[in-house]
């Protein structure tokens, strides 16, 4: 089944679901916020029951609603269902079938609710269930049955509550091998031993025994010794060691054996201090960060110093608060805790000064993190002795977010640094970039985003690999670089897109610009050209423009990050952007489709580009145009000359002769009855020929009749148009005078007749006809044989006549003359 037929059915699905429980009186409200990748996310909305979404979903999140119960049809029919996140409702029920149908669950995240009892039946049927988080509950135990029996795809487990009392053998059975679990019983009063020795290999462990620590070192110490293992990364949570009971564990347990320690969340006593250490005395212990250390004492650790950290490679503390600030010795007795480490972290620690001393002792230190402190300009000279020998071996140097203003400065103590490759000053007041700088040769990557940098300049080490400059106020960029690859330049007010010439490698570009500026991407037909419109709140608006010829110019292009922008769609930007997004075109986006989205025009608004549909009138208007132009004109022409083929216009121009002949016979009617003395008939017959049949008229008909004849009768009067009709009158009007005052109307029909002058006949015919339809008026002469069929159809009256009227025929032979002429005679005469 196709996406949009998919959709389809899951519409109707859900529309008819709907109507099936407000017929059977349930209140359950669709949630349809789901996006392209079938992810729902009907978070913080309110629900007081599992809404309605569509079958085909992968990903629910119901996280923060108002959830109490969840029935055994509420998740019916979501077999496609691989995350569902419940975490902060109020459930406090659970059908034991309601998840029976969710075949294809993966994580499942119950915390935060009001559990009181876990039924094993719930996880029955979740055979692909490799994600449990029971969190923060208010059960006091796992259960009487084995709870994850079943779930033999578990590798993350979260379990535990404030109110969790126990934990005995046979609650994780089944659960042999963990990637990480989750216990935070803080409340923990009865541990039975070897509970969660069964899990391995399990690699992260996270503990949280606030409160047996503090009152029950046997229960902690219990517990540790069943997760202890070489491999397993241990962390400890909300840990308060202040008094002489809790650092206890650390002698009783094999703490001495593992790896990776972490803290979070730790209140720490001198003597607990010397204690940890003590216990950690020439333990493989290659890395040890805490995150938030609250230190209470003033740092008399020197008891420990014979202790050996040899293998202490890394070494994080982050959110460090020293309750006694003014008297703690830092670093300059401590020197033993930080001379094996080859990475170290003192991230937001409220460091000010860290003296030239202590960084001399730091010998092996390869990482050095040192952001968010409060480092100056003055003291981070110290630091790094005054741009003397210090840190022989440093390749990062991370003092973001620090409160650093002079770029020359750093550029002169970094210059020492012989190793330098990655430096990062970013987040700090660096305002102006002096004209050139001292980097070390070695240095490759470089952060000084979230500055407040204005220009660029050579100061900008030709070394450099990856450069990031992103929010600071630079309008251009204009140094060469030719050993860059990526380049992040997000949220500044450029005015004019940089060049890409300057970058001959670089390979990846971030350019979105965020609140700060509206960044518009926009293909012009003719020129081809793809449009950058930068808008910053404190500025008019400003126009740039950034050629294809530009992005050529970026000849390795392969990852553009554009997205969050205020896009114009138009139809060029919608297909040039659709093209990437579907891989075609030199360069890739490296952001999401849904972060390019639409701003303009209106009815667009919102929508993601990748989405948009626009018409074919309005992205090709002049193709349109030109195209329908075209057509119409094709069409014009056929119909035109189907006219002619018809000839219509020969119609056209018959009836419009023939009204106005009838108009003006009619007049002339009015004017004869007004003067009844004028005489009507002045002529015998009115003769009617084609030109080219002149001569036979003048030559033969003429002198025949008009001369007075042997028979003595009478000699006839002929009208002919040459010589009888009056000149300056309109034809018409002759024709009709003339044969209204001729008796007769002879006809002399000819091979020329079919060949030209139609009109003239076909005219004569239909005002003949006018004044005496059929009888003997008309009197047809052949000057050749030639039947009814030789004349074209359209001449319809002279067809009728020929059937009607008897037609004298011009013999070839002399004669026979004599014969034609004595029957032409009568006809005249009306014999
Ligand atoms: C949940 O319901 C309570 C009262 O029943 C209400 O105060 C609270 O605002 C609701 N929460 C949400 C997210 O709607
Ligand atoms: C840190 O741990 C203490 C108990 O030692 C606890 O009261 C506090 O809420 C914890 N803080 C955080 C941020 O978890
Ligand atoms: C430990 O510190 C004491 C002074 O407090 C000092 O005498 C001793 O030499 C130091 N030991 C080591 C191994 O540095
Ligand atoms: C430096 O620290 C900041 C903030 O802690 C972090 O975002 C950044 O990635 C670090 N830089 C390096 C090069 O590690
Ligand atoms: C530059 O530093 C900022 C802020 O510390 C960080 O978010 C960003 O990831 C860093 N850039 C690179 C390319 O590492
Ligand atoms: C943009 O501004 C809005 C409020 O105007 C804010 O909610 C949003 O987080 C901002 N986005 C970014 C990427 O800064």
């Amino acid at each position: 089944m196709t996406f949009g037929a998919s959709c389809c059915c899951s519409l109707l699905l859900l529309s008819w679901a709907f109507g099936q429980t407000s017929i059977t009186g349930g209140d359950r409200s669709p949630c349809q916020r789901c996006d392209l990748q079938l992810s729902c996310d009907c978070s913080h909305s309110g629900f007081s029951h599992v809404p309605m979404v569509t079958d085909q979903a992968l990903r629910l999140d119901l996280s923060f609603n108002n959830i109490t119960t969840i029935t055994r049809d509420d998740l019916k029919g979501l077999s496609r269902l691989v995350a569902l996140d419940l975490h902060g409702n109020r459930l406090s029920s659970i059908h034991p079938s309601a998840f029976d149908s969710l075949w294809s669950l993966e994580e499942l995240d119950l915390s935060d609710n009001r559990l009181t009892v876990l039924d094993p039946r719930w996880f029955s049927e979740l055979g692909a269930l490799q994600q449990l988080n029971l969190l923060n509950n208010p059960y006091s135990r796992l259960g009487s049955s084995p709870l994850f029996e079943g779930l033999v795809r578990l590798r993350i487990l979260e379990f535990g509550g404030p109110v969790q009392e126990e934990l005995k053998t046979g609650d994780l059975k089944g659960v042999t091998q963990l990637d990480r679990l989750t216990v935070r019983a803080n409340n923990l009063i009865r541990y039975e031993r070897g509970t969660l020795a069964e899990i391995w290999p399990l690699g992260g462990v996270t503990l949280n025994l606030h409160r047996p620590f503090l009152t029950d070192p046997a229960l902690v110490s219990a517990v540790l010794n069943d997760v202890l293992s070489p491999e397993t990364h241990l962390t400890l949570e909300d840990v308060h060691l202040t008094s002489k009971i809790p650092a206890q564990v650390f002698r009783d347990t094999h703490i001495n054996r593992i790896r990776y320690m972490s803290f979070r969340n730790v209140t720490i006593s001198d003597e607990s201090v010397v204690d940890f250490l003590t216990a950690i005395n020439g333990s493989p212990l290659t890395s040890l960060s805490i995150d938030g250390l609250t230190v209470t004492g003033e740092g008399r650790w020197t008891r420990a110093n014979w202790t050996d950290l040899r293998s202490m490679d890394e070494f994080l503390v982050r959110n460090l608060v020293l309750q006694d600030v003014f008297t703690f010795f830092l670093i300059g007795n401590l020197y033993f805790l930080v001379q094996n480490q080859r990475k170290l972290s003192f991230i937001n620690s409220q460091l000010f000064l860290l003296s030239c001393y202590s960084t001399r002792l730091m010998k092996e230190v390869q990482y050095l993190d040192m952001s968010d402190n409060l480092l100056t300009d003055l003291t981070l000279g110290y630091m790094l002795c005054d741009g003397e020998e210090t840190l022989p071996e440093l390749r990062v140097l991370n003092i973001s977010g620090n409160n650093l203003k002079s770029l020359p400065t750093i550029s002169r103590l970094a210059a020492r640094l012989t190793k330098l490759t990655h430096l990062d000053i970013s987040r700090s007041g660096y305002s102006s970039m002096p004209p050139s700088c001292a980097w070390p040769a070695t240095l490759r990557h470089l952060n000084i985003s979230s500055a407040k940098l204005t220009t660029t300049t050579p100061c900008l080490s030709t070394s450099l690999e990856v450069l990031d400059l992103s929010n600071n106020d630079l309008r251009s960029f204009t140094v060469t670089l030719p050993l860059l690859r990526e380049l992040h330049l997000s949220g500044n007010k450029f005015l004019k897109f940089p060049d890409g010439r300057l970058f001959p490698n670089l390979q990846t570009l971030a350019i979105w610009v965020g609140n700060k500026s509206v960044l518009t991407l926009r293909l012009l037909p003719a020129s081809a050209f793809l449009n950058v419109w930068s808008r910053s709140s404190f500025q008019s608006n400003t126009l740039n423009l950034f050629g294809r010829s530009d992005l050529q110019s970026y000849r390795r292009l392969d990852k553009l990050q554009a997205g969050q922008n205020k896009f114009i769609c138009s139809c060029d930007f919608v297909g040039f952007l659709q093209s990437l997004l579907k891989g075609g075109g030199d360069a890739t986006l490296t952001d999401k489709e849904d972060s390019y989205r639409c701003d303009s025009p209106l009815y667009l608004q919102g929508e993601s580009v990748s989405t948009v549909h626009l018409s074919i009138l309005e992205c090709h208007q002049l193709l349109f145009v030109s195209v329908s132009c075209g057509v119409a004109l094709l069409l014009g022409s056929l119909l035109c000359v189907l006219l002619w083929r018809l000839h219509v216009f020969w119609y056209l121009k018959m009836i419009w002769a023939w009204l106005k002949a009838k108009r003006s016979s009619q007049q002339r009617q009015r004017r004869r009855n007004d003067e009844e003395s004028e005489a009507l008939i002045s002529f015998d017959a009115f003769v009617s020929y084609n030109d080219r049949d002149a001569s036979w008229v003048e030559n033969f008909l003429v002198p025949e009749l008009e001369e007075p004849s042997s028979d003595s009768l009478q000699p006839l009067t002929l009208c002919l148009h040459k010589r009888d009709f009056l000149p300056g009158r309109w034809i018409e009007d002759n024709i009709m005078s003339a044969i209204e005052r001729s008796r007769r109307t002879v006809f002399v029909l000819s091979e020329n007749f079919v060949r030209s002058a139609w009109c003239r006949y076909e005219l004569d015919f239909s005002h003949f006809h006018l004044f005496d339809a059929g009888g003997d008026a008309a009197i047809l002469i052949l000057l050749e044989p030639m039947t009814k069929d030789d004349v074209p159809k359209r001449f319809c009256k002279l067809r009728k006549l020929m059937s009607s009227t008897t037609y004298l025929e011009w013999p070839g032979e002399e004669a026979q003359r004599e014969e034609f002429w004595r029957s032409l005679r009568n006809a005249l005469r009306g014999e």
